[in-house]
């Protein structure tokens, strides 16, 4: 299995922060944000990992970033030219995962679990998608799921009305057919390729896995969630 740190995007609702850089190199706790999906990476003994960034700070994760040596894992960037969405973002690992599993964590999430748990719940299916989920009070600012027990029955990008208060987290697991299925999207209103609608794909197929955090999760990609980021972080240190 390969990993993929998907740290890209624009980064606008950060306001005078992102100015001069990335949304992933602001600081959560002690140590700048890209560390924290490092090391949960690295944490499940994952060795290569793919970093995809835009083009006007790539050089300062390789300046912090390395080789990778001092994390003890290789790194590998890619360049994605505009924030065309998350399933764009994934696609250009294709190469990079060369027929491997992908585990797939988004930049800007902060959680306390380690991945251990869904890596092994993951392993027995491993021709399954796996995605994660944690109860939110705001779920309209989410990926969705539709539940019935522990069966996803479909997930909504950004729901007016959400059908449930399940979020569908930044942590995914992808078997390597992925790639084929992001060359057949199509952008959304948004004019992204969405991961919702790469996940709603193997719904339909029947080959989507779930699981759920049971310690705290929050994106950190707005000013509010940021210092969220930081408390819950403060509070309670991440497990890797
Ligand atoms: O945080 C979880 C949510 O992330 C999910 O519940 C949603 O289903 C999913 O669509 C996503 O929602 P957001 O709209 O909040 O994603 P955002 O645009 O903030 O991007 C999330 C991360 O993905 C961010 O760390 C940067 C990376 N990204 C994003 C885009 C649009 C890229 O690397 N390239 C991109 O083009």
């Amino acid at each position: 299995m390969r990993g993929v740190i998907l740290a890209g995007g624009k980064g606008t609702r950060m306001g005078e922060l992102t100015r001069v850089t990335n949304k992933h190199l602001l600081p959560v706790g002690a140590w700048p944000m890209v560390y924290h999906p490092l090391k949960k990476l690295t944490g499940v003994g994952l060795q290569e990992i793919l970093l995809v960034s835009g083009t006007e700070h790539m050089g300062d994760f390789v300046e912090l970033l390395g080789s990778g040596k001092d994390h003890g894992c290789r790194l590998t960037y890619r360049v994605q030219d505009e924030a065309g969405g998350i399933a764009q973002a994934l696609g250009l690992a294709e190469h990079f995962c060369m027929g491997s599993r992908s585990l797939v964590l988004l930049g800007d999430n902060i959680f306390r679990d380690p991945l251990i748990g869904l890596l092994e719940k993951a392993n027995t299916r491993p021709d399954w998608a796996w995605i994660g989920l944690k109860e939110v009070h705001d779920p309209g600012r989410y990926g969705v799921a539709e539940l019935d027990g522990d069966k996803v029955l479909g997930i909504e990008e950004k729901p007016e009305k959400p059908k449930s208060p399940m979020a569908v987290v930044g942590i995914y697991i992808y078997p390597p057919d992925v790639f084929g299925l992001i060359k057949t999207l199509k952008p959304s209103r948004r004019g992204e390729l969405e991961i919702t609608d790469v996940n709603n794909h193997y719904i339909q197929q029947g080959r989507m896995g779930c699981f759920n955090l049971d310690g705290y999760w929050t994106d950190a990609g707005t000013l509010d969630s940021l210092d969220y980021a930081n408390e819950l972080v403060r509070k309670e240190p991440p497990r890797f």
